[in-house]
């Protein structure tokens, strides 16, 4: 990694007065968690048809139900790594700072950080797919039906999880946009920029002046238009940035 270009990204985010952070599954790779893309990646062994679109789900909803359980049973045996612990202080230390993130893996909010916005959703949750009530995602083995049931009008719960083919939900984006909007540095942590909205919401932050570093071991479509391409594993690049920043 270059250190001059650290240095002046560093810069940036020592005068900004707020930040917009967009997350993707490699700012959790080293907790543990796999990426979706690539090799050894969550998609490699499995088809998303067959597990995250409402298709798979009308389909086998015992199947979608097992996956997920199996997901949030690896989830909760991850901590967050040092790259969450940064963007955590980020928080505490600069005026205005939101996290629009792609995982639903929670580990933001169980490094520090409240202002979270979960894209795509959240395995600590599920919900009813008729009276859209939310409830906590169920722990333990799965006993009897993996289908667990509404408790208040006892229709299907599904995971709070955003699937292929579902728009985002209401104010989602629009809240996300707001934030990208108004900052001074945007900065886009471990996402290959394959899924377009979290993309479109960075380079929405770049057209209105933020400084947009991105940090990734790989080139994507999003980094070869950063301002800061920081290359490595955000385990170590964050903290190394965030020490240069000294706030
Ligand atoms: P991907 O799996 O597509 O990409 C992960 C990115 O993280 C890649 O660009 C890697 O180079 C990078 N990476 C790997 N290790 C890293 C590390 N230690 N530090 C920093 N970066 C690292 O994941 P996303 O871009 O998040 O959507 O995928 C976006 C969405 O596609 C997911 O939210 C999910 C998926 O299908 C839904 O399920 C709706």
């Amino acid at each position: 990694m270059g250190g001059e270009l650290l240095d002046i990204a560093a810069a940036r985010l020592r005068e900004a007065s707020s930040l917009f952070v967009v997350t993707g599954a490699g700012i959790s790779a080293e907790s543990g968690i796999p990426t979706f893309r690539g090799a050894g990646g969550l998609w490699e062994g499995f088809s998303f048809q067959s597990l995250a679109t409402p298709e798979a789900f009308a389909e086998d909803p015992g199947r979608v139900w097992r996956w997920y359980r199996w997901r949030a049973e690896q989830y909760g045996e991850c901590l967050p790594n040092p790259g969450h612990d940064v963007i955590a202080q980020m928080e505490a230390a600069i005026p205005e700072v939101l996290i629009a993130t792609q995982n639903v893996d929670g580990l933001h909010r169980r490094a520090g950080n409240v202002n979270v916005v979960e894209l795509h959703g959240s395995i600590a949750d599920m919900r009813c797919v008729a009276c859209e009530r939310l409830a906590p995602f169920p722990q333990g083995a799965i006993v009897d039906d993996p289908v667990p049931r509404c408790a208040h009008c006892t229709a299907a719960m599904r995971p709070h999880i955003l699937w292929f083919g579902e728009t985002y939900w209401p104010g989602i984006l629009e809240q996300a946009q707001a934030a990208a909007r108004q900052a001074d540095v945007c900065l886009v942590v471990g996402t290959s920029a394959q899924v377009w909205p979290p993309v479109a919401l960075a380079l929405h932050a770049r057209d209105c002046g933020a400084y947009l570093i991105d940090v990734n071991p790989e080139v994507t479509d999003l980094s070869r238009t950063a301002d800061a391409h920081l290359i490595g594993p955000s385990g170590t690049v964050l903290p190394e940035l965030w020490e240069r920043v000294g706030r």
